[in-house]
């Protein structure tokens, strides 16, 4: 059976972390397994490329929004290089097939009448890159309820997808497939969005041109999110070797992705792709998302967790058993820095490192040739359902349970039969400990690749390459031992959570020491200045001094209330450019919501505005 796994494609607005590390760990991990059941897999990720979002920042840069996505997309390749990803091809949605596939998909489901013209006229945020109903929006200030800044009101002539058709067959689809959507209470989400009737969506902008064409329309772009969505479909259209993945009915079509992205994922891809008359995925996974040591991870926190740096530190081995282990995939977690060196030393520098070593250590002190007996006394055939189970269900960290059974059975295997005393029947015992871990070599391949090598390496296995392992009566002559993950001692382990401590706690703690009314350098480095340009200004009604400002950060935009009224005119204002506070808790200003503060000169009555002499983008930081 054909296994097709795919991550989201990442946005190039932002540099890898933690969070796109996870989802693309647990693919390739997923991936792996079902290439070690001798399955044929294809495994893609790659970086979403069009939209808004792009555009804007790629003009605050003054670089073409494709000079703006290499950038990105380069730097995506790099980390899943170094992180292991055996990803068989990346997309960009820039790449002029995918393009062109995404043209054929609007055609079809123009053909099938799902698609007509229209005016559009309602708020999107351009961060989700989607529409919202006054509903769902936070009160006051008409605020994007994920990342609470204004949305933009928009009105332009767009094209709508018969979205409202899908609710009937779209309950059918939950009902008579439940693996559809995983796990069960992201399902009951879905199918509760659903029953309340679906409306008909708007899937084409006319304002800006950075994107896939409409067929025929050359004036509108193709929605952002149906462009994006399509990747999937038309990675299996470029390649006579890629195409039954999508195309072989027994093919299983697993997406993975983060809670956040399940809506778009759940209902409007087997939508848009109902409407075209093409086959739908098997399943959409939704995993969880990851604080950072008990904190929502995030850019003014100083917190983001850069998978590079703890791979280097540590190992990229054990940062992939980290999190594949530390939560089952479903749930949110908590990435602590103090467990992950505590993880790492209790299982995988003594239970599996020092199973390893000791065992090879006492070969070669004893100098002997182990050789494993023709019944295994673990237990591996079960151990090895149980793991197959749970990656089948999509929960590598049961999966590690199981093996882990199996690694301290082995420990205590050791210390019962006690290989060292004279007596004791060496060659057998210590052989059956290295059959076990030549089988653990390789059922720890799909989670530590690079490890696993090495371990086979000393098991004087080579590259051994086997389909799903089975236990064998064999001997051995492994090569000396170096701790495969070596421990790390309370030095190390202070020196490491230093390094990795975010900047943020740094400067609270130097703050604490600080008591003449001086300030430390870091502690000035905790108010985050920006270049902000004003897009728009208006009066705050009934409060003389006050004017409602949207300023550009060139990520983001922001609403802010500005003592400036009685010395400025708002519409002298549009286009200036202003140092902005862009890290200062949000406050409501009779009534109207301020995020963030421009500085100006003056007491009580405001005499000028900060200014910045030359033409810098907007969002440029201020030191
Ligand atoms: N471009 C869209 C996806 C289009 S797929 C057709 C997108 N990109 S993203 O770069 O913003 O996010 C990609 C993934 O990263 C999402 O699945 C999201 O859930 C995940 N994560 C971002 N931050 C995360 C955490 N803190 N923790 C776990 N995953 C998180 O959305």
């Amino acid at each position: 059976m054909p296994f097709y796994i795919t991550t989201p494609i990442y946005y190039v607005s932002d540099v890898p972390h933690i969070g796109h590390a996870y989802t693309t760990i647990v693919c390739d991990t997923l991936a792996r397994y079902h290439r070690l059941r001798g399955q044929s897999v294809r495994f893609l990720t790659g970086t979403d490329e069009h939209g808004q979002k792009i555009a804007r920042m790629a003009e605050a840069a003054k670089v073409t929004p494709r000079q703006y996505a290499d950038k990105f997309a380069d730097a995506y390749r790099a980390t899943w290089k170094a992180l292991e990803i055996s990803n068989d091809d990346f997309i960009r949605t820039t790449d002029p097939d995918h393009e062109a596939t995404v043209q054929e998909m609007w055609r079809a489901m123009e053909k099938n009448g799902t698609i007509y013209e229209g005016e559009y006229e309602g708020w999107y945020c351009v961060p989700c890159e989607r529409f919202y109903t006054e509903k769902e929006l936070l009160q006051p200030g008409n605020l994007c309820p994920d990342h609470k800044r204004p949305v933009e009101l928009v009105k332009e002539k767009s094209f709508y997808f018969r979205l409202s058709q899908y609710t009937q067959p779209l309950l059918e689809l939950y009902e008579k497939h439940p693996e559809f959507v995983q796990p069960a209470n992201r399902r009951n989400e879905v199918v509760a969005f659903v029953r309340e009737g679906l409306r008909d969506m708007s899937i084409s902008r006319t304002t800006f041109a950075w994107g896939v064409p409409v067929p025929g329309h050359p004036k509108h772009v193709i929605y952002v999110w149906l462009d994006a969505l399509c990747n999937y479909y038309s990675a299996t259209r470029r390649s006579d070797e890629a195409k039954p993945f999508w195309d072989d009915p027994s093919s299983q079509i697993v997406h993975m992705v983060g809670k956040d992205i399940i809506r778009f994922h759940a209902v409007f891809w087997p939508a848009f792709l109902m409407a075209a008359g093409w086959p739908l995925p098997s399943t959409i996974f939704a995993h969880g998302w990851w604080t950072i040591d008990g904190e929502k991870m995030s850019k003014t926190l100083g917190n983001v967790v850069d998978p590079l740096k703890l791979a280097s530190d540590v190992g990229v081995d054990a940062f992939r058993y980290h999190v594949l282990r530390e939560i089952p995939l479903g749930p949110d977690g908590d990435f602590n820095h103090e467990a992950f060196i505590g993880r790492y030393n209790a299982e995988l520098a003594n239970d599996l490192g020092n199973l390893v070593n000791r065992t090879l250590g006492m070969v070669h002190k004893y100098g002997i040739v182990p050789a494993s007996s023709a019944t295994d006394p673990f237990g591996v055939a079960d151990a090895m359902s149980d793991y197959a189970r749970a990656l089948d269900e999509f929960q590598p960290s049961k999966a590690l349970e199981a093996v882990w059974e199996l690694v301290r059975g082995a420990n205590t295997y050791i210390d019962q039969k006690a290989p060292w005393k004279p007596e004791s029947p060496r060659a057998e015992i210590l052989g059956n400990v290295l059959e076990l871990c030549r089988v653990l070599s390789h059922l720890l391949e799909p989670f530590m690749p690079e490890r696993s090598l090495a371990m086979r390496a000393q098991l004087g296995l080579g590259d051994e390459k086997t389909a799903w392992p089975a236990w064998q009566a064999r001997s051995f002559s492994p090569t000396p031992a170096t701790p495969l993950f070596p421990r790390i001692d309370d030095d190390r382990k202070k020196e490491l959570l230093e390094r990795w401590r975010p900047k943020r706690v740094a400067a609270e703690a130097a703050e604490s020491q600080a008591d003449d009314g001086r300030i430390s350098v870091d502690e000035f480095g905790k108010v985050d200045l920006r270049v902000a340009k004003i897009v728009s200004a208006e009066p705050v009604p009934k409060a003389k001094k006050l004017l409602k400002l949207v300023v550009d950060l060139g990520e983001e935009r922001r609403q802010v209330v500005a003592g400036i009224a009685e010395a400025y005119a708002p519409e002298t204002l549009v286009g200036k450019k202003v140092i902005f506070v862009a890290n200062l808790k949000p406050a409501t200003i009779r009534g109207v919501e301020s995020q963030g503060m421009i500085l100006a000169a003056g007491g009580a009555d405001i005499l000028g505005l900060s200014a910045i002499d030359q033409d810098v983008p907007p969002g440029t930081k201020v030191r």
